[in-house]
C-alpha cells in the first residue's frame, strides 16, 4: 500500500484543468492506498486573496472532492492551516533551500512578474512549503498536472539533501502524471496553461458552468482558419488542446479523432465535445449542490480529517525535529 499525497489551491473555481490533470486521478488511488487530499489555502494567501472568499472557496472545494466521487471513509481530506505541521516543517524546508534554486523556479517567474513591485516573500518559498506538504506524510506517489513537475523535482532535491545532511528521515517521492489532461491549455491563449486564477472567463470550463455556458465558450475557443481537425501541437495550439480535452476523457487516440472528424470542420467537433463536457460533468454538478448545502457534514468531515492528518504529520515532524537538535 503506497501513500499518496496530493492539494488543490482554493484561489477560484476548479477548471477543466484541475479535474483532468488532479482530481479526476484522485478517485484511482481510494481503494487500494492510504490517500491525503488537502485544500492548500496557505498556499493560496502567497498571492492576494479576499478573505470571505478565501473561506467560501475553502468549502466549495471540500464539496467538490467530495462530488467527484472521494469518500472520506476511504481518504483523508482536509484544510492545510488546519495542520499546523504543514507550516512548521515549511520553515524548515526553508533551511535548506537556496534563493537562487527558487528564484529559477517557472511558476515564481510568471507569477511575480505579475505583481510588479510588491511581490510577497511566500511566493519564492512557496516550493519549500509544498516540499513540506508531501514529506510529511511519508508520500510515495503524488498524482498532479505536469505544471507541478519543476516544483516536484524540487521537493525530491530538498527530500534528499535533509537526508544527506540529517540522516535518513523522508521518503524520496514521485510524480504521477495522469494519462491524458496533463496540461490542458487556455481556451483563449493555448500556449498558455488554464488555470482557475485566469480572470478571462473564456479561457476556461469551470467545473460547475451551465450547458450553455459550456456551449458558448467551446464555440469561442480560438483555432486556426484552416478549418481541419488535425493534431499539431506547434502549428495548431488551440485545435490540438480540443483534441487532448477530447482524448482524455474518451480514451479515443488522436488518429480516431482525426478519422471521425474528416472533413467535418471545428463547428460539429466543438459541439460534440460541448456535449460530452455536459454529461461529465452532470453528475458531478447534481452531487455537489446537494453537498454545498450541508455545511455541518462539510465541516465535520474536514475536522475528522484534519485529526488523523494531524496524527500522521505530528510523527514525522518530532522525527526532523529530534534529528535537527531543535
Ligand atoms: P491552478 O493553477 O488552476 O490555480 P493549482 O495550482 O491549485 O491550480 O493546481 C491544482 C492541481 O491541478 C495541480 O495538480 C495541478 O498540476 C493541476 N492543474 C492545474 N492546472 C492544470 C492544467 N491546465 N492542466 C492540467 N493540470 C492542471
Ligand atoms: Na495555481
Amino acid at each position: 500500500m503506497a501513500v499518496i499525497f496530493s492539494g488543490i489551491q482554493p484561489s477560484g473555481e476548479l477548471t477543466l484543468g484541475n479535474y483532468l490533470g488532479a482530481l479526476r486521478n484522485f478517485l484511482e488511488y481510494q481503494d487500494t492506498d492510504e490517500c491525503y487530499y488537502c485544500i492548500v489555502n496557505q498556499h493560496a494567501i502567497t498571492v492576494p486573496q479576499d478573505p470571505k472568499e478565501l473561506f467560501q472557496n475553502t468549502r466549495n472545494l471540500a464539496a467538490l472532492y467530495l462530488a467527484v466521487g472521494l469518500d472520506p471513509k476511504k481518504v483523508t481530506l482536509f484544510v492545510q492551516s488546519e495542520v499546523p505541521e504543514h507550516v512548521k516543517l515549511g520553515w524548515i524546508m526553508q533551511s535548506i533551500s537556496y534563493v537562487g534554486e527558487l528564484e529559477r523556479m517557472t511558476q515564481y517567474k510568471d507569477k511575480a512578474q505579475k505583481r510588479g513591485e510588491s511581490v510577497p516573500t511566500a511566493l519564492l518559498t512557496y516550493p519549500p512549503l509544498m516540499a513540506a506538504d508531501i514529506l510529511l506524510y511519508g508520500t510515495n506517489y503524488v498524482p498532479v498536472g505536469n505544471d507541478q513537475k519543476q516544483h516536484m523535482e524540487l521537493t525530491r532535491i530538498l527530500a534528499e539533501r535533509f537526508n544527506r545532511l540529517f540522516g535518513e528521515t523522508f521518503v524520496v517521492p514521485d510524480i504521477k502524471i495522469g494519462e491524458g489532461g496533463a496540461r490542458v491549455m487556455s481556451l483563449q491563449e493555448p500556449t498558455k496553461k488554464m488555470s482557475k486564477s485566469d480572470e478571462n472567463q473564456n479561457a476556461t470550463i469551470r467545473l460547475l458552468d451551465a450547458p450553455d455556458v459550456i456551449v458558448k465558450k467551446l464555440k469561442r475557443a480560438q483555432t486556426d482558419s484552416d478549418n481541419c481537425v488535425r493534431y499539431d501541437k506547434e502549428n495548431k495550439p488551440g485545435i490540438s488542446n480540443l483534441m487532448g480535452i477530447y482524448r482524455a476523457i474518451t480514451k479515443d487516440s488522436y488518429e480516431k479523432i482525426e478519422e471521425m472528424y474528416s472533413g467535418k470542420g471545428y463547428g460539429a467537433f466543438k459541439g460534440d465535445i460541448a456535449d460530452l463536457l455536459v454529461d461529465t460533468l452532470k453528475p458531478i454538478q447534481d452531487h455537489y449542490n446537494e453537498l454545498i448545502n450541508s455545511p455541518e457534514l462539510l465541516d465535520s468531515i474536514l475536522d475528522e480529517g484534519a485529526a488523523k492528518a494531524h496524527a500522521k504529520a505530528s510523527e514525522m515532524y518530532r522525527k526532523v525535529e529530534l534529528a535537527m537538535g531543535l
